[in-house]
């Protein structure tokens, strides 16, 4: 059995430090030991794009990182945007708007993708946005939709 670490890293705008195996899975330490949620797991296995988070800005898969690989980085999960901000994010937003979620298991994922594409490129064409979530899976086919809304949140002078 692997002995618990105290690992460091920021949450969502907060320094924490959690007492974890080195080899938890990252979606097993937000959804189970934190409380949080809003990280969906569906194929656990790095395929579906569900999982996803921000770490150092970028988008990961919580399936398949390790609580170890936390050490000093930053990670923002889906409820960390309203948290840090107050409001609604404009790429959640326009999901609403333009009601870019069926069942809504595969949003919290598209958001992650979509924020992390408008970080480093406000304004996107269709195919860069499209390839911006080529990675998370839609089971209800919402594509056409997810798509307007990112492209709609991109034109936000406010872009996140
Ligand atoms: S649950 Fe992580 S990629 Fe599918
Ligand atoms: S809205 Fe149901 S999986 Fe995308």
């Amino acid at each position: 059995m692997t002995s618990n670490l105290l690992i460091s890293f920021k949450l969502n705008g907060n320094e924490v430090q959690v007492d974890s195996a080195p080899d938890r899975r990252v979606i097993d330490l937000l959804r189970e030991d934190l409380g949080l949620t809003g990280t969906k797991e569906s194929c656990g296995r790095g395929d579906c794009g569900a999982c996803s988070i921000l770490i150092d800005g970028d988008q990961r898969l919580s399936c398949l990182m390790l609580a170890v690989q936390l050490e000093g980085r930053e990670m923002i999960t889906i409820e960390g945007f309203s948290l840090q901000e107050d409001r609604l994010s404009n790429v959640q937003q326009k999901f609403i708007e333009l009601g870019a979620a069926q069942c809504g298991f595969c949003t919290p994922g598209m958001v992650i993708s979509a924020t992390a594409l408008l970080r480093v490129n406000p304004e996107p064409s269709r195919s860069e946005v499209r390839q911006a979530i080529s990675g998370n899976l839609c089971r209800c086919g919402a594509y056409q939709k997810i798509l307007d809304a990112i492209e709609a949140a991109s034109k936000e002078k406010t872009k996140l």
